[in-house]
């Protein structure tokens, strides 16, 4: 097992003994390597997945609780405490932070992430949404494409594609309007700093995480 990190101050180190193998413009596609891609930006894990032909796997540490009848996609990331109920759903590519929760009947969709975050009974998050530290989405709700749900907010209703809400309860705040075009192209292009990413993206980025 080895780790890939752009990081440069991360080459040459290993962490609990797994060698960082060099960055991610060192890597080349193979259908029979397993992988997944662990990085917190949703936007930032999507551009490398469609960018990449590996094995996706499911990285699920032994301190989650997942029910039997859970449907789970691949290259997913379930972090210790988290607990997903009965009848629930998830996609492809998505993160369950430390102690996150998905309760029965919820559907995750794709390269969604929730730090630490708690979805009620029945709630749906379309592709790319990020529920940050401590933020709860009360039941049967919908929350659409790439939205940001701030720390600590409550999600009293259903939140519109890329709306950006903090609060409780939950109010629209901004548009996230960087889309995953607008990300880091810097990590991606080699370290080569682009001018076109702006500052609100790299914020977004460190702040979901990275
Ligand atoms: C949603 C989020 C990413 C937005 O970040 P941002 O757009 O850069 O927001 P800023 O920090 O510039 O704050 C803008 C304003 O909103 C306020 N604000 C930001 N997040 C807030 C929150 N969760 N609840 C209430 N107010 C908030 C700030 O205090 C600031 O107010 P001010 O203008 O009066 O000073 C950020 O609020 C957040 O929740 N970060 C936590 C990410 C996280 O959970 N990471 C863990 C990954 S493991």
């Amino acid at each position: 097992m080895v780790f890939i990190d752009h990081t440069p101050e991360n080459q040459d180190k290993s962490f609990l003994g797994v060698p960082v193998l060099g960055k991610i413009t060192n890597l080349k596609s193979d259908k029979n390597q397993k992988a997944i891609v662990g990085i917190g930006s949703n936007e930032a894990r999507k551009k490398l997945v469609n960018r990449f032909n590996f094995d996706w796997i499911n990285a699920i540490h032994p301190f989650s609780s997942i029910a039997d009848d859970v449907k789970l996609g691949r290259g997913n990331v379930i972090c210790a405490g988290s607990i997903v109920q009965t009848g629930a759903i998830i996609g492809n590519h998505v993160i369950l932070n430390t102690r996150a929760s998905v309760d029965h009947h919820c559907k995750v969709d794709d390269f969604c992430h929730l730090a630490g975050a708690h979805l009620a009974g029945r709630s749906i998050l379309e592709e790319g949404v990020f529920m940050a530290l401590g933020s709860t989405i009360l039941p049967k709700l919908l929350v659409k494409k790439w939205a940001i749900i701030g720390a600590g907010s409550v999600v009293s209703r259903n939140v519109e594609e890329g709306d950006i809400m903090f609060g409780a309860p939950a109010k629209v705040k901004l548009k996230n309007t960087m889309g995953w075009t607008n990300l880091r192209k810097s990590m991606l292009d080699g370290g080569r700093q682009d001018p076109a990413v702006n500052r609100g993206s790299d914020s977004y980025c460190d702040r979901q995480g990275r």
